[in-house]
């Protein structure tokens, strides 16, 4: 396939055709997802969590992001690659986040991913005006896991709603081209992603967002404690790590993942 653009997610989003994206650490996965078709490839600071063993995305540096950013542009050919601001490489200032996503570019990064509303919109713009593409986190967001007091679902009450609403359309004003909602009712994700011009990605965010996002090992069924309920192993009655991801590709795209049943709030 040709090389994924953010023009052609745009038009993905604009069409209702389903993104796909992945998080992914290494070059030999981002040749088997790349191979199967998934749009998005997202160097995830959860290799905090998945490769390091820490108990959050919190002690993560900016030079492993780097590494492992370019690991994953060795090994991948056409998907887009999007690379996580770990915690405390951009929250200083705009300054400081344009030299963190610098490292982050140049490692092979195509856009990068930033949490947070309101006091990110500066940043979004300082960085989206000098020619980087920023993926905004909104919802849920593991950096801030200690002050929001747990894993849990973000904008539940009406007022937390409409500030979920409010910082997205901020953002994507201030420049964001994409965002990627965590953790929130699928109503409220079904209504941002209706009113935004650019690609919401959900992850346990309900099935009408533009597309989906999971953290592979969770969707190779490798993470040891229960999984969170928007989870689906992908290796159940699979052949093997690629029909996993083509599964996921497939369920994605035809909208049979996420369930409303089972895997949404
Ligand atoms: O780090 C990560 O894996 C993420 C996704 C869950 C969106 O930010
Ligand atoms: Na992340």
């Amino acid at each position: 396939r040709k090389p994924v653009t953010l023009p052609r997610l745009r038009d993905m989003h604009r069409a209702g055709e389903k993104i796909t994206m992945l998080t992914c650490y290494d070059s030999t996965f981002a040749r088997v997802l790349d191979q199967a078709g998934v749009d998005c490839l997202l160097v995830g600071d959860s290799l905090g969590m998945v490769l390091q063993g820490e108990s959050s995305t919190v002690p993560v540096m900016l030079e492993q992001m780097a590494y492992h950013t370019r690991c994953v542009a060795r090994g991948n050919r056409t998907a887009w690659l999007i690379s996580d601001l770990p915690f405390g490489s951009y929250q200083e200032s705009p300054e400081q986040a344009l030299r963190s996503a610098t490292a982050l570019m140049q490692a092979g990064a195509q856009m990068v991913k930033l949490e947070g509303g309101g006091w990110t919109i500066a940043t979004v713009r300082c960085l989206s005006e000098r020619g980087i593409p920023v993926c905004a986190h909104l919802g849920l967001t593991p950096q801030s896991v200690h002050a929001l007091g747990g894993w849990r679902i973000q904008g539940r009450d009406e007022r937390a709603a409409a500030t979920l609403r409010e910082h997205a359309l901020a953002l994507a004003d201030a420049g964001a081209a994409m965002l990627v909602l965590e953790l929130v009712p699928s109503a409220v994700a079904a209504a941002i992603t209706r009113e935004l011009s650019i690609p919401v990605v959900g992850i346990g965010a309900g099935p009408d967002c533009s597309g989906q996002v999971l953290v592979l090992h969770d969707m190779l069924g490798l993470t040891p404690a229960q999984p969170p309920r928007f989870v689906r192993d992908f290796t159940q009655g699979s052949s093997g790590i690629e029909d996993a991801v083509s599964r996921y590709v497939d369920a994605v795209r035809t909208v049979s993942f996420p369930d409303p049943a089972l895997h949404c709030y």
